[in-house]
């Protein structure tokens, strides 16, 4: 029989999801382990239930639905992530997640059996919001984070990640998170593709051939405070003017590479003490840089420390830059991205090779398991504001070719 994707299921669950949020509609802000991601976990956990999939968690959080094959290993491996930044969309993870139950769901229907299990997973922490590094689940999953290491990550009200993961009922440890080698014969995500390409290029679909490399830091400037009326000028050391002129040599540093794939963004800028009448003494701002090509990312974070090193001597504030992850892009597998073509060639839909900017769990899961993502249009490329769209006609196809895909690999 052949695969037929539910649409108006599938639009029904995206829409329900989308209500489970600590905003209300159409904000979605969903920060892992807070209340509404524990309460979506949850909602997710009855729908695989429903489909007859096995479900395991991990101590990270991490969620496997399983459905079972006549091996045991290895698996095929599908899925994306849930928890969402404030202020962001539905789309975002959700359609990698919720396209994968139901392209579990289509296959079943359609009379499939799979010779290898398949798994849609659940990925824990995508996004940095809480923890200030993005992708914590899959960094476990593939070993490029120590347990230790994740222990000690803390949010912003010094709670750490081993306190917040066990109040939040995952007790296991840490060291068993990691994948045995192998454990994937494959993995692939079906995702939002967060760029203006697909929709104006008119196709429909897009195979992701590499994921960006990203690289993040927390940057602190330290100058002295005082009186605003007090103080003169010459006699100034402020932290937020050090840091105004650092912003825009990130900019400068960004835009000077000759790379049209280096981006680079200050998205947080925290100023102390914060009062109208009183010079900023300390300010710490967030930079997040990325390219797919690592040397030339690398060169634009040596531009940014130089230029960082030229204002702090000239203005006597002192500037520190922690780095919070500096990681490698990655390459989408030949097989995985043949399998995709394949799928899309069988259901004659049109599809474009193409890089990804943002970074995906599947960066990480690639370091363990042969990889490559697809990519569905978003309007006018929007996404992490609540009028991120994707629509159900692309969403649907998207799950299709999943399915078409999850059927080849594990067979
Ligand atoms: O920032 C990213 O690239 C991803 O959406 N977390
Ligand atoms: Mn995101
Ligand atoms: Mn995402």
């Amino acid at each position: 029989m052949p695969i037929e994707i539910d649409a108006a299921r599938l639009l029904s669950e995206i829409e329900s999801l989308a209500l489970i949020s600590e905003a209300a509609p159409p904000v979605v802000t969903r920060v892992v382990f807070t209340p509404a991601d524990m309460r979506a976990r949850a909602w997710f956990a009855e729908r695989c239930a429903e489909a007859g999939l096995s479900v395991r968690r991990d101590a990270i959080g991490n969620t496997f639905a399983r459905w079972q094959g006549d091996l045991d290993a290895p698996v095929v491996g599908t899925g994306s992530h849930i928890d969402a930044i404030p202020n962001a969309g539905k789309f975002d993870g959700v359609v990698g997640v919720l396209g994968g139950l139901e392209a579990i769901r289509a296959l079943q229907r359609s009379g499939f059996r799979p010779r290898c299990s398949i798994e849609l997973l659940l990925l824990t922490s995508e996004e940095p919001t809480r923890f200030g590094i993005g992708c914590l689940g899959s960094r476990l999953l593939a070993g490029t984070i120590s347990p230790d290491a994740a222990r000690k990550l803390t949010d912003k009200e010094g709670e750490s990640v081993e306190t917040v993961r066990r109040n939040a009922g995952f007790t296991g440890a840490l060291e068993d998170v990691k994948l045995p080698r192998g454990y994937y014969k494959a993995f692939v995500e079906l995702h939002i593709e967060q760029g203006p390409i697909l929709e104006r290029e008119k196709i429909p679909l897009g195979i992701v051939t590499k994921i960006a490399a990203p690289a993040s830091a927390r940057i602190t400037l330290e100058g002295s405070g005082g009186h605003a009326g007090g103080v003169v000028m010459p006699d100034r050391r402020d932290a937020l003017c050090a840091a105004a002129e650092l912003i825009l040599a990130i900019e400068r540093a960004a835009k000077t590479t000759g790379s049209p794939n280096t981006v680079a963004t200050v998205g947080i800028c925290d100023v102390f003490p914060g009062a109208v009448n009183s010079i900023p003494s300390r300010v710490r701002i967030t930079l997040d840089l990325r390219d797919t090509n690592l040397t030339t990312r690398d060169a634009a974070m040596n531009a940014i420390d130089a230029a960082a090193k030229e204002i702090s001597a000239r203005r006597g504030v002192s500037i520190a830059t922690e780095m919070l992850n500096s990681d490698a892009p990655a390459d989408s597998a030949p097989e995985i991205i043949d399998a995709l073509s394949a799928a899309c060639k069988t259901h004659g839909e049109r599809f474009m090779l193409m890089i990804s900017r943002a970074y995906h769990d599947s960066l990480f899961l690639s370091r363990v398991a042969p990889m490559a993502m697809l990519f569905i249009p978003c309007r006018n490329g929007y996404s992490h504001r609540p009028d991120e769209y994707a629509s159900i006609e692309d969403i649907s196809r998207g799950a299709l070719i999943l399915a078409e895909a999850l059927a080849t690999l594990s067979s």
